[in-house]
């Protein structure tokens, strides 16, 4: 018995254990009921009546070792295992993280945009979401009889008099509120949200974003709005991205044109996004019709001017090849989470 209660000490000595659950496996390998020292203890009953004395003292004092050493590598588990408060709780639990919010993808765009104009010297020019016929149509030299006055284009507010009120359905109105409030020479880029009455699809939406730019001076040419837009492109797109201008039509703009970008996807190559043809399309641009200065009380003969208009959905679908408009509308959190570090220009 004295060799197995000194074998045990040896045992208990070196014993080491890393967590609470193996210091609990410890106390039941050497205390439990068919642990080590609880034999022992009952081989005692076996012992000499003269021996009792010694043994009863020598296993009482490995019982009490044994305990005080189970006790100690329990402390020292929960010690390792982070500090536990007066009432239970584990402080060092870590907290509950609160995400940060991002920027919407349109804004970032947006703000691109805006913020590219305004090295440029353009200022920012904001008008009324709900305006008149006149601002949306008649100042811009829509002929009375424009298919885009039609009910299928334009949410109305109230109809039936001579100047209704509408949903704008493109931010070219801020360009006539501000040549009738600016002085000259204007320079001024216009974001803001339109509305047209059309079915939601990949391609087009009935709410979406629009930056309009109007420069205004003397002499102002079609080569400087060609240098404008380049430059614009570059800033926005990359510094080998090209432009070319296709004549187009549009009633506040004589000439017009459609711009496109160089496909910066395939590099000009011809891809899935630029549909083979190496370009984008990404604004219309012109120069403002004199009828349009004079609607607005600029003389013609002594002003010209440019404008252009880009929707700002398309710009952010072309730069992060994003393919259904949707997206930007739905606010599903794993879209939108995708933009959190994409501030930069
Ligand atoms: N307002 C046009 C649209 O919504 C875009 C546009 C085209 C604006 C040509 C312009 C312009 O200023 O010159 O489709």
């Amino acid at each position: 018995m004295k060799e197995a209660i000194e074998q045990i000490y040896k045992e208990l000595q070196d014993l080491k254990t890393a967590t609470l659950k193996e210091a609990e496996e410890a106390r039941v390998r050497f205390l439990g009921k068919k642990g080590e020292v609880t034999a022992l203890m009952e081989q005692f009953r076996t012992v000499a009546p003269e021996l009792k004395r010694e043994y009863g003292q020598k296993l009482n004092d490995l019982k009490k070792f044994t305990l005080a050493k189970i006790e100690e590598l329990k402390d020292a588990a929960e010690a390792a295992s982070g500090p536990a408060s007066a009432s239970g709780e584990d402080l060092s639990m870590p907290g509950d993280s609160m995400p940060l919010g991002s920027r919407h993808p349109v804004s970032i765009v947006r703000q691109q945009i805006v913020d590219i104009f305004r090295k440029f010297g353009y200022d920012v020019a904001e008008g009324p979401e709900i305006e008149d016929d006149y601002h949306v149509f008649e100042a811009l030299n829509f002929p009375p009889n424009h298919p885009a006055r039609e009910m299928q284009d334009t949410f109305f507010v109230s109809t039936g008099h001579l100047n209704p009120l509408l949903l704008r359905t493109h931010t070219s109105s801020v360009q006539v509120r501000t040549m009738e409030t600016q002085p000259l020479p204007i320079r001024v880029v216009c974001p803001g949200r339109v509305f047209r009455n059309e079915a939601i699809s990949a391609r087009a939406h009935c709410i979406f974003h629009q930056v309009e730019g109007l420069y205004i001076d003397k002499n102002v040419t079609f080569a400087d709005l060609k240098q404008a837009i380049l430059l614009f492109a570059r800033e926005m797109f990359g510094p080998d991205t090209q432009i070319r201008m296709r004549p187009s039509y549009f009633p506040f703009t004589e000439p017009s044109a459609e711009v496109d970008v160089s496909c910066n996807i395939c590099k000009g190559k011809g891809c899935n996004i630029c549909k083979g043809t190496g370009w984008l399309e990404i604004m219309g641009c012109g120069m403002v019709d004199p009828n349009v200065l004079k609607a607005s009380g600029i003389d013609p003969e002594v002003y010209s001017g440019f404008a252009f208009g880009m929707g700002v959905e398309r710009i952010a679908m072309l730069k992060w090849q994003v393919n259904d408009l949707r997206h930007y509308f739905e606010n599903d959190m794993r879209f939108l989470s995708e933009f959190s570090t994409a501030t930069e220009v």
